[in-house]
């Protein structure tokens, strides 16, 4: 983490009230449960305080980090217009929920009081925020603003799966995408991407040890010290990586990524 970071004012309470009134006005729709939407709730404040963390530890200028607040605070807008009209958080099987939130905010015309310039920066990360990887020609403001986002978005996912795998098996399926707990299998795929040191791809997963070994690949995706020294300090995918046993075709693999960031946090100790 960068050892300057100092505390960035921006003041972004009445957009705070506006996300927190929108919230519970849908939650309030919801007819049946309607705890999943508490959650995306408590989710975007956590990634709300890790991106305001990743701001103040890069130090970036006031302008930018208040662009990079209101892109997160908006990030999942359209999860709940979302699960009151499909009762899922899976975009294969509804909406893309980044462009549902472009769609919400402008409906909603909550940016409004912003310069035009401001409304169009935050609508283009929330749109981007949940792609794969960003566009190769994506404007550098764009992508860094919308990098805040995903990274500060890994870390409480991260803190989800790890807080979800630590308990006992069977696993929630919605939570688990789905993926088979079979510790016999692995996907070639993911197990590739652990050597290469890339991000592994959900559509590589076969079954939950894999995800457990993509969760770990997050951080050759992320894009800021400060969120790297997070990730490492958290420890939420150690406990997922050690939570594989030895004996799954996963283990050289995880053992490769364990020590791979053991090492990275003592470099960042030093
Ligand atoms: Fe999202």
């Amino acid at each position: 983490m960068n050892s300057a970071a100092s505390p960035i004012f921006v003041d972004i309470s009445s957009h705070l009230a506006w996300f927190t009134a929108y919230a519970a006005e849908k939650t309030a729709q919801e007819k049946g449960d309607a705890s999943p939407m508490d959650l995306k709730l408590q989710h975007t404040m956590n990634v709300l305080e890790n991106a305001r963390r990743i701001v103040e530890g890069e130090n970036f200028d006031t302008h930018t980090a208040r662009l990079c607040l209101l892109a997160a605070l908006y990030h999942d807008v359209g999860r709940f217009e979302q699960y009151l009209r499909y009762h899922t958080f899976r975009d294969r099987e509804s909406c893309n929920h980044g462009q549902m939130g472009v769609r919400i905010l402008k409906a909603q015309g909550c940016l409004n009081g912003e310069s035009p310039k401001t409304r169009k920066l935050v609508m283009a990360a929330v749109g981007m925020h949940n792609r794969f990887a960003l566009p190769a020609q994506t404007q550098p403001l764009i992508a860094r603003i919308t990098n805040v986002v995903r990274d500060a978005d890994k870390l409480d996912i991260l803190r989800i799966m790890n807080e979800h795998l630590s308990g006992p098996a069977p696993y929630n399926p919605t939570v688990v995408l789905q993926q088979p707990d079979d510790p016999t299998i692995a996907s070639e795929a993911v197990l590739r991407a652990v050597f290469e040191h890339r991000m592994a791809a959900y559509a590589a997963l076969r079954c939950v040890n894999d995800f457990r070994l993509l969760l770990g690949t997050w951080f050759f995706d992320l894009h800021f010290a400060t969120c790297r020294s997070k990730f490492l300090q958290d420890g939420h995918a150690h406990n997922l990586l050690r939570s594989m046993p030895g004996t799954v075709p996963q283990a050289p693999a995880r053992d490769h990524l364990l020590a791979l960031l053991d090492a990275a946090k003592n470099n960042s100790r030093q």
